[in-house]
């Protein structure tokens, strides 16, 4: 029976103009990677379902976990009380990180582990009685859509409504093979007075800016420089961890190490919420006081769920899995093959790939834009194939879970060459 009169009575999607926009596809029922909506049509969840499902919808080993989790314990308070999952995440995820991120703070998103990671920032100065209040990001970068999260993120046509609201920060430009050199000369310039709290990156790949990828030299480079002022730095990773780049972490590429990382959407393999905001022992100890407000004085309900910390424990397993790791590289080979034939292709330009995150532009003459008309043309086309692909504006990108079989991909490529087919003119 279908939902939609209610939802068109009830319920405020993300990101929609509900004036304009289709009806939503009502999905039912999920499994591996595959959707299927309520006249039993099947799609393939191209995308990751928003970029976070890695190990195939359903999978028996999350089950499991979610099941003996709920029987043992459901939810409990995480002030003043501990559980055995949260801690056991806590250790394994600090096992796998750099050694001097030993620190983990739970919430619930992407968006609260930047907002953390930037309130820990601000608060370590403030605790060591340094005033540095600035900020460097980069443009077209996307941390998520909360107030802080929003501030250190890409300006503009997204959040114009709070901008008076926002707090400032410097933005240095996209690096690209051309100009690395003049942008870190630029970072430099905002660094050097030694009054920015904080660098704030999505490493290796932006991923809403379009999958936009640069080199691990750069941001060596760039973290270094952070460094070299006393500049702390957030690797937001979000998007990129959990296999994405090709590493369990982008920031496994890098040799000069941040004093955050942010995580979420993977962390789970996409099935509960749960973001982790994992910091420096240096920045922790900043909080060591008799004074009780040089604590970090910040919470949520649902901190340290322990269902959701069950199921990151369930997803680690799998990362542990010499078979998740075989997967990935398949994808990552099949990705390659597909870039060499789109190569024949004479409207696609910025053919990419870091990892599991395989992306091209559609070459409409107008550059790299969001509001491309590609977007849901492109769509609709891919939709109507069974494939559920939601490009950003006219970038096409293939980012599936890591389950994905080779006929499954290969049906996505030949769809995504149709498409360039019939958009030739
Ligand atoms: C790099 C990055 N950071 C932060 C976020 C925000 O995460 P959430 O949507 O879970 O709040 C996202 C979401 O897409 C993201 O890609």
């Amino acid at each position: 029976m279908s939902i939609l009169s209610d939802d068109i009575a009830h319920v405020w999607h993300p990101f929609t103009q509900h004036q304009t926009a289709d009806d939503p596809i009502e999905i039912v029922r999920a499994e591996g990677v595959l959707l299927y909506d309520v006249k039993g049509k099947s799609y393939i969840d191209a995308n990751s379902s928003w970029w976070v499902n890695v190990h195939g919808h359903g999978h028996p080993h999350i089950a499991e976990a979610i099941n003996d989790q709920f029987k043992t314990l459901d939810h409990v308070v995480f002030a003043g009380v501990t559980h055995p999952k949260a801690v056991e995440l806590a250790t394994r995820i600090t096992a796998k990180l750099p050694e001097q991120l030993s620190k983990v703070f739970f919430s619930d998103n992407g968006s609260t582990a930047i907002e953390i990671a930037l309130k820990m920032a601000f608060q370590y100065f403030h605790n060591i009685g340094e005033t540095r209040r600035k900020v460097v990001a980069m443009q077209g970068s996307y941390h998520g859509d909360t107030f802080g999260a929003m501030s250190v993120g890409q300006r503009g046509y997204f959040n114009k409504p709070f901008e008076p609201f926002f707090f400032d920060a410097d933005y240095i430009d996209f690096p690209n093979e051309s100009n690395e050199q003049e942008v870190l000369q630029q970072a430099k310039s905002y660094l050097e007075g030694q009054e920015v709290a904080v660098l704030i990156v999505e490493p290796l790949v932006q991923g809403a800016a379009g999958m936009r990828m640069y080199s691990v030299t750069f941001l060596e480079e760039l973290t270094k420089l952070a460094h070299d002022f006393g500049t702390l730095v957030i690797f937001d990773e979000v998007m990129t961890g959990f296999g994405r780049t090709g590493k369990l972490f982008a920031g496994d590429f890098c040799s000069e190490k941040p004093d955050f990382v942010a995580l979420s959407k993977g962390l789970t393999a996409g099935v509960m919420a749960l973001g982790l905001t994992v910091a420096s022992d240096k920045v922790y100890q900043a909080f060591m006081s008799d004074d009780a407000s040089k604590a970090l004085l910040h919470g949520h309900s649902f901190t340290a769920n322990p269902i959701a910390c069950a199921v990151a424990c369930a997803n680690l397993d799998l990362f542990e899995q010499d078979s998740t790791w075989e997967k990935i590289k398949k994808i990552e080979a099949w990705g390659e093959f597909f870039l060499e034939k789109l190569k024949s292709c004479d409207n696609v330009c910025n053919l990419r790939r870091q990892g599991t995150i395989t992306a091209f532009e559609v070459d409409t003459g107008e550059g790299n834009t969001y509001f491309s008309d590609v977007k849901k043309l492109a769509y609709d086309f891919f939709l109507k194939r069974g494939i559920l692909l939601r490009p950003l504006g006219n970038v096409i990108f293939i980012n599936p879970p890591y389950t994905i079989k080779e006929g499954e991909y290969d049906e996505i490529t030949a769809a995504v060459l149709e498409f360039l087919d019939s958009i030739k003119n």
